[in-house]
Parts: C-alpha cells; structure tokens; sequence
C-alpha cells in the first residue's frame, strides 16, 4: 500500500475534500476551520471504522491510505511551517505594522510569554508533567490564528489599525511561540541542559540572528528580481525557494531560528520587494500564495483532526479537566493581555484606544489553528519523546485547539450580534444611501448618454434607467431634507465619501501609470487613515489625521540617523524623493477633490456642509503647499525633474490609448501595434525607475557656502573641512536644546533655523551660525533652536572649536563678536 501512487491517492482525496469546505463554512456561517476540525474528526472515525467496510474497495482504500500516512515530525516543521508563515507575513502592510510596531512587539511577545508562563505554571502544579513539559506546552498554545477574528472584524468594518493589531500580533506571536517551543523542545528531547538565565539569552540571539539572517536573504532575493526579466512565475518561483530556503540556511546553518528568518524573508519581499518585481507579479503572487497557505493550513488541520478520535478514546478524566484548566488558564492570560497590557499601551500614548467591546472580540476570537497542531505532531512524531509526553502534548493541544475552535468559533458570531457590533450605525447607514445615490445617479447620467449618443430608442433606454428610479427617487427625498441626520453626521459622511472618492482617484492614477506604486501606496494608506478618523471622530479627527499624513515617517527619520552618525545617505535621499513625490501628487489630487466637492456632494448634502468640507481639503492643501516649498527651496531641480515625469507619464499613457484604439480598430496590424509599444517604451524607459535625489553634498562643497570659510584661502578651507560634520535636519526638528550642556557648534550652509527667545524668536539662514555661546561661555545653551526647512548644517565639535579658533584670530574675533552681540540682547 506504501507505492506513491497511493499517497498521491491519498493527498489529492484530502485536497479534493477540502475543496467542498470553503463554500459549505459560508452556508453554515461558521469559520473554515471549525469545519475543517469537523471534517478531518469524522474522517478520523471513518478511519478507525474501516475494518467493517468491504475491502478492495475504492473508499476502504483511501481511507487505509490515510491510516498509513506516516510523516515524521520535521516533515510536519519543515514542509509545512515555512508556507503557513511565509504567507501570511507576505499578506501584511509592512508600512502599516511598522507606524503600530511598538504595540504590536510588546503584545506579540509579552503575550507569548504570559501564556508560556501562567499555562506551565499551573498545569505543572496540578498535575505530575514536569515544569518544562508544561511551558512547551503553554508555548505551543500560543500561537493565534487571526483568520476569523479578520475575516469578522473586514465585515462589520472595524478600524484598520485594530485589524492590523491582531494580524502582526499573531504572526509575531508565531514567530516567538516556535523559537521558544524550539528551544524548550531542545531541552526535553534533546537533553540540552535548562538554564534559565542562558535561556533568554540564546532566545535573544535567535530571534534576532533568524531576523537578520531573513532580512539578508529577503535582500538579496529582491535584488534577483529585476535580472529575472519580468517572468511572472520565474519571480513567484523565487519567492518560493526563498521561504523554505530562508528557514532551512537560518535553522541549518546558522543556527538561528528558522521560523524568524522566513517571516522576516517574507516581510522583506512583501515591502521593498514589491517595488522591485514586475507589476503584473504582485497579483499573481498573492494568488500563488494564497493558493499554497490554503494547502498547507487545510491539510495540517484535517490530518492533525483525523487523530482526534484516537486520543479521545483513550482520554482519562484525569485529562479532560488538564484540558478545561489549559482552557482556563490560556483565557486567563489572553485576558490580562488584552485587558491589561494593551490599555497600558494606550495609556502610553502608544497604541490607539481600543473599544471595550473590540477587546472582548480580540480575547474571545483568540483561536488556536494550524500552527498549535503542526508543533504538537512534531512532538508526537519525535522518536525521542516518551509516551507520557506525546499523550499530554497530544491530548492537550487537540483537545484545547477543538475548544476554542467549537466554543469560541462558533459563538464569535453570535458574540459579535450580542454586543452590537455588526448593526450599522446611523452614520453608516447614511453614509450607505448616499453613496448609492450618488453612484446611481452617475450610472443614470452615463446610460442615457450613451443611449443617445448610439442612437438607441428612447423607450429601450427607459426600460434600463426605470431600474434605478427608486434609488434616484430617495435621492430626491435625501436632497428636500437632509435625511435622518444631524449636521455633524453629515460632515461625517461627507469627508468619508470624500475620502473615498480620493482613494478611487489614486487607484486609477496607478493604473494608469501615472502615480507609480510605492507612492500610491502611501497615498492610500494615508487616505483610509483619513476616513476612518473622520467616521469615528468626525472633522476633528479629520484634521488630526491630516497633520498626521504631514508627519515624517520613521524611514526618514532612520536615514537621518544613519546619515549623521555613519555617512549613510541612501536611504535619507530615497525617502526624501518620496516624500516629494507624494506630496506632489497629493497635492494634484486635492485639486481634483475640490470640484467634486463642489459638484457632487454639494446637491447631495447641502450647501453648508459643502463648504465645510471644501475648507478642510483647502487646509490640508495650504499644509502640503508649505511642505512642499520647503523641499523645493532645498532640491529645485528635482522638483522640475518630478513634475516632468508626471506629465511624462502622462503623455506615456495618451499614447498606450491611442494604440489600443488604433489595434481595436484594426487601423494597424498587430505587429506595428507592438513595434509602437516598443518604441514607446524605449522613449519612456526612466519614467518608472525612482528619482534620484541628491543629498550626498560633502563638507567640502557646503563650506563654500558659508561666507566665515568663503575667504580663507584653500588650503585652510580644505583643513576646517575635514573638522566639520556635514549634517540634514527636517523642519522642527529641534537641534539645540536650552539648558543642554553644548558639545558643538552649527554653521547653516543652506536652510533656516529659528532661536526661539521667549516673546522674540531670531530667524537665522544661509551662512550664519549658532551655538557658539555655550562652548565659549561653558554655559549651559540658553535658547531652542529648531529647524524651518530642509536644513543643512555643518557641525564643528568643542575640541576642534577650541582649536580652530586658536589657530585663527581673525575667525576668533569674528565669532567672538557675532556672540557678544547676542548675549548682549540677552541681557536686555
Ligand atoms: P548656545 O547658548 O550654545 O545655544 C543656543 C544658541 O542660540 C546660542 O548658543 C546662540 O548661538 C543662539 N542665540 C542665542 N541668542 C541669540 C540671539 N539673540 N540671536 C541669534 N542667536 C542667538
């Protein structure tokens, strides 16, 4: 029976199984993988059934398959982990887990921990399993399996920034719930010695060693894409070897954790990776994904389900209430998690205030899936465990993994009704009619149009708009009288369709080529910011997320760093392009929002709504205008450069029209169609690389610029170069603190920076320099300094001040003076 023929049987009669499931889970309104647990027990019964049913027969023989299926535990970590991981980290935001990557770290882990600690705790103390059985165990059930919670909270609509919450929390806990199962495994079987205090160490080494192993990795494959010239599946094929590669080379020869590798290796190609392989890839990897983390999470699930009949069998009562303890215990640590820790966050300003009854949905959807279930196989198929063992990890794995799936799956739903949560609110609700009319009403417009235009009677054109007459008839009622809504509602609803209309706006952008894709990115993620604080704190929420959008982001924020203590300024310049070129767009698009504005939500929600919502896109205008003068004082030819390529884009686009048209129409062949495209390739070849901006001015070259060191002669201005630092700030940022101790001085070779002096700030600019007064005095600094614009500053530390000026009277003196002045007004 061991010919591959029949596990390949075997393996397609499961994955034919599955492929009734999705469908069936939607009938029934329960998550998939409450069903998969039912479907893979009764298999489980069928199984052990099959000596009453005839033999040589089709079914006996699949099911005798299954009976003698035999994959070792490794194959249960190695085969199929790398897919569960990779696919999910892939499917993440990265930008988005990183705006909320404190929070998300703190519960990732801490919760890890908690559990660990309160589940082995208890159960060592109830029972006779020693301590480390027992945290394994409280390891292994670690593990969250976001799916239904997401799939419930995309539903009923709740804020994105939750749903991101508990999607990077349970990939992070998987991460840290395997390299501490891994390492607790390793004591127990292994016979590796427990040291507690060494045991956090080499935890630490792990995780990070594995991040950097898959971050190093998920570079370079990045960097691999491009040579692949575009081949859809030779990228996706890459993506592939990367996931179980990154796990293997991490565990195998680095010895690092295998799991942080591959989540980190998937992040890397998720985020930056994206940019790098070919449009058309994107989509299809996600398809590919999808497709594999759907094999491997069904068919650990119906595997690992098909054993339940056994354990339960020879389950003691003894064992079932070590089950309800487990049950208890991992509520427990769930509960002071989210019930603790995360409004402590809160509390801290670092994670956003999360309903209570939100919360309840986090703790109570907190089931445990594939991940839990392919662990404790691992354990059960391990040679090394003993009995007793494989039986506790066995019997309380399944036995907990089926209680949250059958308590707590199946009554989320019901949870979720109870406390309200799926009933749309007014403002959805007004929000809902709206936007149905207003899309009605443009279908109607655009039916009769062509209608006409084609020639078409008018009864027939009739017999198509009369289906719309009832939405276009509330519509009317919706205009005689704002609705149901207050005026504040309306607001609401109105910056959300706005918000909306701006989101389709930079889609079609993007799919026209005309805004390339990490900006859109930003541009949308920023937008669905914008709606969502306008829904739940209407126009004061709006404005705050808008001067939220204006932030730096911690990229930038990271390269400014590296650029001032290691010389490193890639990552500066790239996020600078970036900004630009987002603002840039931005900037065309709430142009765009000011008509529609005026022409579609005016009718629709009146006029003094109108104009309220008219002010705030005019605001939030006048702030990317004032941002973008700053960069392009600092960088004009790259904000020529930038508008250029727009309207290169565009034109590129006309041109891609007119070509389709032209082939549509047969007017051109199809070879001359693709000599055209060709040629307008070439022709638009850098439209689509990233800009090139240059920030890598050297000491050299600033200190030109400021008219101190302009006169010396060269070789003097040669010599103060290698003293001086060159360094960038962002405007408010704040470079010098009073009351600080002063290590150094700041000349300004382009920009401007303000001396904030109670009741008269002093702006300085190109040339002047501050911070003089502490390393002269040995005073402490008496006034901030904070930066206007895009500054560049060139740093001279104390020691080298001492010397330059001992070396130089005549800069002595001109310093000196320069002071002398100042502190004089001090005193004044
Ligand atoms: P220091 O005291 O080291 O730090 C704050 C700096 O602000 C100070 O040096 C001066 O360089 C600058 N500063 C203080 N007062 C004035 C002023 N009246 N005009 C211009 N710059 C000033």
């Amino acid at each position: 029976m061991h010919n591959i023929g029949f596990i390949v049987f075997g393996i397609t009669g499961l994955l034919a199984l599955t492929s009734l499931l999705p469908g069936m889970a939607v009938r029934l309104k329960l998550p998939y993988s409450v069903l998969l647990a039912v479907a893979g027990s009764a298999l489980g019964l069928l199984v052990a059934a099959r000596s009453y049913m005839p033999e040589g027969v089709m079914a006996t023989d699949f099911l005798t398959t299954l009976a003698d299926f035999h994959i070792s535990s490794e194959a249960f970590l190695v085969l199929f982990l790398p897919t569960l991981l990779f696919e999910s980290a892939l499917a993440i935001d990265v930008r988005r887990m990183m705006n909320d990557i404190a929070p998300i770290l703190v519960m990732a882990v801490i919760a890890v921990v908690v559990c660990m600690l309160v589940v082995g705790f208890t159960l060592s103390s109830l029972s006779d399993f020693g301590l480390i059985a027992c945290l394994m165990l409280g390891a292994i059930v670690a593990t969250t399996d976001p799916a239904a919670v997401i799939g419930i909270f995309r539903e009923i609509g709740a804020p994105k920034r939750l749903t991101m919450l508990v999607e990077g929390e349970s990939l992070l806990n998987d991460a840290a719930a395997i390299a501490l199962f891994s390492m607790l495994a390793g004591m127990l079987l292994g016979g590796e010695e427990a040291a507690w205090g060494g045991l956090i160490v080499d935890f630490l080494v792990k995780f990070l060693g594995g991040a950097l192993v898959g971050a190093a990795m998920g570079i370079g494959v990045c960097y691999l894409f491009p040579l692949l010239k575009g081949f859809v599946s030779a990228e996706i094929t890459l993506t592939v070897a990367l996931a179980y590669l990154s796990f293997f080379v991490g565990e195998h020869y680095f010895h690092v954790s295998g799991v942080v590798a591959c989540v980190l290796a998937a992040l890397v190609v998720g985020s930056f990776g994206r940019t790098r392989m070919s449009p058309r890839t994107h989509e299809q990897m996600e398809g590919a994904w999808g497709q594999l983390g759907f094999w491997a999470n069904s068919l650990i699930f119906l595997l690992a389900a098909m054993l339940v009949p056994e354990i339960l069998r020879g389950t003691t009562w003894m064992e079932v209430s070590l089950i309800l303890v487990l049950y208890c215990a991992a509520l427990l640590a769930r509960l002071v998690v989210v019930g603790g820790l995360l409004p402590l966050l809160t509390a801290i300003g670092v994670a956003e205030h999360v309903d209570n009854r939100m919360k309840l949905v986090v703790m109570w959807g907190g089931m445990r899936g594939a991940i839990s279930l392919a662990l404790a196989l691992a354990v059960v198929e391990d040679p090394r465990a003993t009995d007793t063992l494989r039986d506790f990890i066995a019997t309380g794995v399944t036995g907990f993994v089926l209680m949250t799936l059958f308590i707590n799956g199946t009554t989320l739903r019901l949870i979720i009704h109870w406390l309200k949560l799926d009933r749309l609110s007014v403002l959805d609700r007004g929000l809902r009619d709206r936007a149905l009319s207003l899309a009605v009403e443009e279908i109607d417009d655009e039916v009769r149009t062509i209608g006409r235009r084609e020639g078409l009677e008018a009864t027939a054109i009739q017999a198509v708009t009369a289906r719309y007459a009832p939405q276009l008839a509330q519509l009317r009622k919706l205009r005689e009288r704002q609705g149901d809504l207050m005026l504040d509602e309306l607001l609401c609803v109105g910056l959300a369709m706005l918000s909306a209309q701006e989101e389709v706006r930079y889609f079609e952008n993007f799919k026209d080529g005309i805004m390339p894709r990490r900006v859109v990115a930003t541009l949308l993620t920023d937008t669905g910011r914008l709606r969502e604080a306008a829904l739940s704190d209407g126009r004061v929420g709006y404005q705050s997320a808008a001067r939220q959008t204006m932030r730096h982001d911690w990229r930038m924020k990271l390269g400014i760093w590296l650029n001032h203590r290691l010389g490193f300024d890639r990552l500066l310049a790239a996020s600078l392009a970036e900004r630009f070129e987002t603002l840039l767009n931005r900037r065309l698009i709430l142009e765009e929002m000011l008509n529609f504005s005026r022409e579609r939500l005016t009718p629709l929600l009146g006029e003094e709504t109108a104009i309220e919502i008219r002010d705030l896109i005019l605001e939030r205008g006048s702030a990317v205008d004032e941002a973008l003068s700053a960069l392009r004082l600092q960088y004009p030819d790259f904000a020529r450069e930038l508008q250029s390529r727009y309207l290169g884009r565009i034109a590129r686009q006309m041109e891609t029209e007119r070509y389709d048209e032209w082939k549509e129409r047969a007017i051109v062949g199809g070879e001359v169609a693709d000599a055209l495209s060709h040629d307008r390739d070439l022709r638009w070849a850098d439209l689509d690389r990233a800009g090139q901006l240059d920030v890598a001015l050297s000491a050299t070259e600033l200190v030109e610029r400021v008219p101190l060191f302009a006169k010396l002669p060269p070789d003097k201005r040669a010599a103060i170069a290698r003293l001086l630092k060159p360094r960038m700030t962002l405007p408010g940022d704040g470079i010098v603190r009073r009351g600080q101790r002063g290590d150094a001085m700041f000349f300004i070779a382009s920009g401007a920076a303000v001396v904030l002096i109670p009741g008269k700030p002093v702006e300085l600019g190109s040339g002047e320099f501050f911070g003089e007064l502490a390393l002269l005095t040995g005073q402490p600094r008496n006034a901030d300094v904070v930066s206007l614009g895009y500054c560049r500053l060139l740093e001279l530390e104390s020691r080298d001040f001492q010397n330059l000026l001992a070396g130089d009277p005549e800069m002595k003196r001109a310093i000196e003076a320069v002071a002398a002045g100042r502190m004089a007004r001090h005193r004044d």
